[in-house]
């Protein structure tokens, strides 16, 4: 004690020096004894020089004594849970909703905001998702009063109800990353955001083996000819009613319950009997349809070698008048007509967007549980169907079954026939949304590689038909996906996938496939060719119409293509009568139309090549391009012409656009439809 004294007298010293004031002192020790007088009493002794001193304090306006823990150093408790922590009331979950459309509506008028549609469009999915997570039955409410606030529809019910894609769009949005790249596909699909980024592709160990250089040897010709059948796009109307009104304002058109409305009381134009521009196909133009194949094709009485049929058999309804009844009927009176006027031979029938309820949904089954199994009704019913019609050897039946109709069969005269549920990348597939950015969330692709690499182990040749296309103006299908099924071709081509087959825009086109991403494109460079096959469906402005391919039966290349189509604008004529129904003829035969500046030898086939310099000869000669717009709708009395120098060059480079990256990459958008 003494010691430390004088030490601080040494070292204070200096100071002890300066001059002080009268009364003032330049320095002041401290007793080194606490002054235990201050307080009554201690919960520890006040005089140790261990600790500190713990006085015992009192509360004069509670008269309690604070208790120890408050200033012992030793033992406090370090999670403090005495005192409340308030939170707000939890809400009822139509208040959550109310909070949420609240919100989104701050969002969109915020000024800080009010340039960025994009963030805007994130923020209020993010605000979507924690609704539905919370309260997913509000989530079909929350996007009926979102279609209502921002006038999206009309019919918002119809559209966004629980009885449509309300339900859907509560999954999409729980599951998928509403502020990341899910919600920017999201928002880009409503126009509110630039669109994503191609994912870069990680294709290390992707295919067995690399791709074989030089390539085998083309298969040779057999010079026989084998007849093939290419119908799509049916969309059968078992409630099509007659004289109703057949220019409605809201679709689907020529039903009991539509109107026009600046005419709602008078039907401006009466359904005529086989169809008309804004309706779906009616039995009575299935069944001539059905009479006209074997008639035009020259296969009355023998049917076709085979058939393919790339979907779309429905009608157009509003999600809340379908079901799924609805849809295994017309599964079932589509599949028995094909059976009975194009059979006895199969009739390969792939998944329209249209053949599903809710319309052109499809989960990952990854997602498990009973989300995970939601369309597995589907897959059982039409998979049971394609057995029961002979079309499937139980094998790719069992297939199916499992692999959301998907399905690989190997023919007698060697084909193999791939079939792919194209709604995984259909625009419209909502759940195409979820885990966006992984390139193959169905395994459908990893599917179709492993088949082509069997195929081509096998020295076998394939076609792969599906249903939307994956290319062409980029507007129906997603890019991610497509641009791997592009590499997936690119590997495979042209030694074993011989044709690629879809439907889907009802209107008459194709798109080529070339190699290294179509890096260069050029006749040496076309690999293979999707054909995409006109409707029989009338909708929207079209006439009806189908197809059939002579090919080589040995190289399964197509050598021939004839396209038949009735004109609907004729149709009102042929009420009240049964005279006569509905003529189809031949409106064109490919080669002849597409190939007469093109040296190709009359056996070689209508491939990649002659499809690349088809386009060629069209960049030259516009009035070329002239006929295949004409084609493209069926040479409908409706269609817009493609007369500027935009729209010409718009369709050849969809012509060049095998997926939706590339077109997007590379084409001007807006020209893709005659309408
Ligand atoms: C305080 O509470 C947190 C959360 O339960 C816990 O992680 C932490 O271990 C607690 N601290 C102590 C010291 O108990
Ligand atoms: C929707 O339309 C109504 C009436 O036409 C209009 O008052 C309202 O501002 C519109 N709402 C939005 C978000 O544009
Ligand atoms: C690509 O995939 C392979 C095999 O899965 C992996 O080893 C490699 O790290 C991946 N490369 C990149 C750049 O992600
Ligand atoms: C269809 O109705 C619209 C009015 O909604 C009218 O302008 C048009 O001329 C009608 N077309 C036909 C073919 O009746
Ligand atoms: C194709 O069908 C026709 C008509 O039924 C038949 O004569 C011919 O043998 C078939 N060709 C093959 C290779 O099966
Ligand atoms: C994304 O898809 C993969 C399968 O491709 C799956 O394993 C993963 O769980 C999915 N992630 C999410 C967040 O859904
Ligand atoms: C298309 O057929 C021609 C003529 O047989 C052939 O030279 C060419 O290599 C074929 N092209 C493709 C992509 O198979
Ligand atoms: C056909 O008959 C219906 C009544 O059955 C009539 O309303 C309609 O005008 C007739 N159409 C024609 C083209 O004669
Ligand atoms: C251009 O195409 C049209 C339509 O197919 C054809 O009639 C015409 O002969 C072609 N012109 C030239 C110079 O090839
Ligand atoms: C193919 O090209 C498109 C368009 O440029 C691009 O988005 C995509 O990433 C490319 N794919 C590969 C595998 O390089």
């Amino acid at each position: 004690m003494l010691t430390f004294f004088r030490l601080t007298s040494i070292c204070f010293s200096p100071f002890a020096r300066v001059l002080a004031a009268d009364g003032v002192q330049s320095a002041y020790t401290a007793p080194g004894s606490f002054p235990t007088s201050v307080y009554k009493s201690y919960w520890n002794d006040p005089t140790a020089t261990s600790a500190q001193p713990q006085p015992v304090i009192s509360d004069p306006a509670t008269n309690t004594v604070f208790p120890a823990y408050l200033t012992d150093p030793a033992s406090f408790p370090k999670n403090d849970t005495v005192d409340p922590h308030l939170l707000p009331f939890p809400l009822e979950p139509s208040q959550l909703l109310q909070q949420a459309l609240s919100q989104i509506k701050s969002i969109i008028s915020n000024p800080v905001l009010s340039k960025d549609t994009c963030a805007q469009c994130q923020a209020s999915l993010a605000v979507a998702k924690m609704l539905v997570l919370a309260a997913p039955e509000q989530g079909a409410l929350l996007a009926q009063a979102l279609c209502v606030y921002f006038n999206y529809s009309t019919s918002c019910y119809d559209e966004y109800s629980n009885l449509a894609v309300g339900s859907v769009l509560t999954q999409v949005i729980a599951l998928g990353d509403m502020g990341g790249y899910d919600g920017q596909l999201i928002c880009h699909r409503v126009n509110l955001c630039p669109v994503p980024p191609t994912v870069p592709l990680n294709m290390t160990g992707w295919f067995a083996t690399p791709k074989p250089n030089p390539l085998p040897a083309p298969k040779q010709p057999s010079g026989k000819r084998l007849k093939v059948l290419h119908i799509s796009d049916i969309h059968i109307d078992p409630r099509y009613a007659t004289g109703y009104e057949a220019n409605c304002t809201a679709y689907l058109c020529c039903r009991e319950n539509v109107w026009n409305a600046y005419s709602p009381n008078q039907v401006v134009l009466p359904a005529p009997r086989y169809g008309s521009f804004q309706c779906d196909t009616p039995i009575s133009l299935m069944l001539a349809a059905m009479q006209a194949i074997p008639a035009l094709t020259g296969t009355d009485g023998t049917g076709f070698n085979f058939s393919i049929f790339t979907g779309d058999l429905t009608a157009h309804d509003p999600d809340n008048q379908y079901s799924r009844a609805f849809v295994e009927q017309a599964q079932v009176v589509v599949y028995d007509l094909l059976k009975k006027y194009v059979g006895p031979a199969p009739v390969y029938a792939t998944l329209g967007n249209h053949d599903t309820y809710v319309q052109h949904q499809m989960i990952p089954y990854y997602t498990g549980g009973p989300l995970g199994q939601q369309f597995n009704w589907l897959y059982d019913h039409v998979s049971a169907l394609w057995y029961q019609e002979g079309w499937l050897p139980q094998a790719s039946v069992e297939f199916a079954r499992t692999h959301y109709a998907a399905y690989s069969v190997k023919r007698a005269d060697g084909l193999r026939i791939i079939s792919l549920d194209t709604n995984m990348w259909y625009q419209l597939n909502y759940f195409s949304y979820v885990n966006a950015t992984e390139p193959d969330p169905f395994g459908i692709l990893r599917f179709l590689t492993d088949e082509l690499q069997a195929a081509e182990d096998a020295g076998e040749r394939a076609w792969v038909i599906g249903h939307v296309n994956s290319g062409w103006d980029g507007t129906q299908s997603q890019m991610n996906p497509t641009n791997f099924f592009y590499q997936i071709v690119d590997r495979y081509s042209p030694h074993v996938i011989a044709n690629i087959f879809y439907g889907h825009t009802h209107e008459d086109e194709f798109s080529i496939f070339y190699a290294d991403n179509a890096t260069i494109m050029s006749a040496e460079t076309a690999q293979t060719v999707s054909w995409m096959a006109p409707s029989l469906t009338p909708l929207t402005n079209l006439n009806s119409g189908f197809r059939m391919y002579e090919i080589d039966s040995a190289t399964f290349d197509v050598l021939d293509a004839y396209t038949w189509i009735s004109r609907v604008d004729e149709y009102p004529l042929l009420d009240n009568q049964t005279e006569v129904g509905p003529t189809y003829f031949l409106e064109y035969n490919t080669r002849e139309a597409y190939g007469r500046n093109i040296l190709w030898d009359a056996s070689a086939p209508l491939n990649a090549t002659w499809w690349h310099l088809v386009t060629e000869d069209m960049e030259k000669n516009t009035s070329l391009l002239q006929t295949f717009n004409k084609y493209q709708s069926k040479s409908s009395v409706q269609a817009a012409a493609c007369t500027t120098t935009q729209c010409l060059a718009a369709k050849i480079c969809y012509m060049r656009s095998g997926s939706a990256s590339i077109a997007y990459q590379n084409c001007e958008q807006g020209y893709g439809s005659t309408q």
